[in-house]
């Protein structure tokens, strides 16, 4: 201990203590405050530590001083202490100062808002809202379709097989126009229904493609339906979904399960996209589920509802919808 301790060393601690005492508050600033004066390594400790040093008189007066101060800030530490868990909360009480927590709401998918708001026009319109399978046999999504095993129109859905020891006929439905024959199989006519859901195919994705996304089939059959009520209602869903003044297109078109086929596309900034293809049903279809074709008629039509949340959002690329990028998803 090379400084030498006097009665003023012992008076300065004394003041540094009590004033570092005061500014503390909490049961960890007081253990510090501790440690620092009263520990084993402790400024009062290394004081009392260096009275050899002195002489005999000099010991005893610094010595009494240190003591009488190590009993007073033992005290008054004690006293300090009891204070602040005598301050603290109870265990499980509440900090009303602490500032609130934020709850953040969750919105619902662009694509689910899209689905919602096209079923809802056609709902206006006299169309029942129904669901059917994802995972499809070849019979609902092919044959029953006017499309049997060979017919070169399958390949235009490259397809996801589902791989199953027992049968080779199951899959991804790579359109919603399955719904057609298994909602018209089980109810007579009239038939007004949509039908939104998941599709499927074996396809590269690409700015306006993606292997997997969502349709809205639909399907009206009834006694004296006309290519002019398929027109009419299409207007009526591109009236409401774009508004008053957007041009739309129908040309000529090929599905197996349409006949006259047509596909319907949207004036968008001086280009014509294609948003989805449609017809009559085709006499087979109808046979092919029991209905007398030469009674009834019907029309039916499937669209992309990423596609057309697309148009409206002015959306460059489809793939975002199904990224999870939180930077895309909460701007709906
Ligand atoms: C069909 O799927 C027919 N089932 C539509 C139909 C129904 C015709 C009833 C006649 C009667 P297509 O493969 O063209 O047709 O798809 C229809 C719509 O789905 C397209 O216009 C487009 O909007 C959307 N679509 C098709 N493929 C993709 C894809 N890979 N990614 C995103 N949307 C797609």
């Amino acid at each position: 201990m090379s400084e030498t301790h006097t009665s003023e060393s012992v008076e300065e601690l004394q003041r540094n203590a009590l004033a570092a005492l005061r500014s503390a508050d909490s049961a960890e600033q007081l253990e510090a405050w501790r440690v620092e004066f009263l520990g084993r390594k402790g400024l009062l400790t290394t004081l009392l530590r260096g009275l050899g040093s002195l002489d005999i008189a000099q010991r005893k007066v610094v010595g009494a001083a240190a003591n009488q101060l190590r009993t007073e800030l033992d005290l008054i530490f004690e006293q300090r202490q009891q204070q602040a868990s005598a301050n603290r909360a109870p265990v499980g009480s509440i900090d009303v100062t602490l500032p609130g927590r934020k709850f953040s709401l969750g919105g619902l998918h662009p694509s689910t808002q899209m689905i919602r708001e096209i079923t809802q026009a056609f709902n206006e319109m006299g169309f029942q809202t129904v669901e059917g399978p994802e995972v499809e046999l070849e019979r609902y999504n092919f044959d029953m379709l006017n499309i049997p095993a060979n017919h070169p129109a399958r390949d235009q859905w490259d397809t996801i097989w589902v791989d199953s020891e027992s049968r080779d006929d199951i899959l991804l439905r790579t359109h919603t126009s399955p719904m057609q024959a298994r909602v018209m199989e089980t109810s007579k006519p009239p038939v007004r229904v949509v039908v939104p859901g998941k599709c499927y195919r074996y396809e590269s994705t690409d700015a306006t493609h993606e292997w997997h996304f969502n349709q809205i089939e639909g399907l009206a059959v009834d006694e004296g339906i006309t290519f002019g009520d398929l027109k009419g209602t299409l207007y009526e869903f591109a009236r409401r979904i774009f508004g008053t003044d957007r041009k739309v297109r129908f040309r000529c078109d090929f599905f197996p399960f349409v006949e006259p086929g047509v596909d319907m596309s949207i004036e968008w900034n001086g280009k014509w996209i294609e948003i989805l293809g449609a017809g009559m049903v085709h006499p087979q279809v109808l046979e092919n589920v029991g209905y007398d074709s030469s009674k009834y008629t019907g029309f039916a039509f499937g669209m992309g509802a990423e596609r057309i949340s697309m148009l409206r959002n002015e959306i460059t690329d489809i793939r975002h919808f199904f990224a999870n990028d939180l930077r895309f998803l909460t701007q709906f």
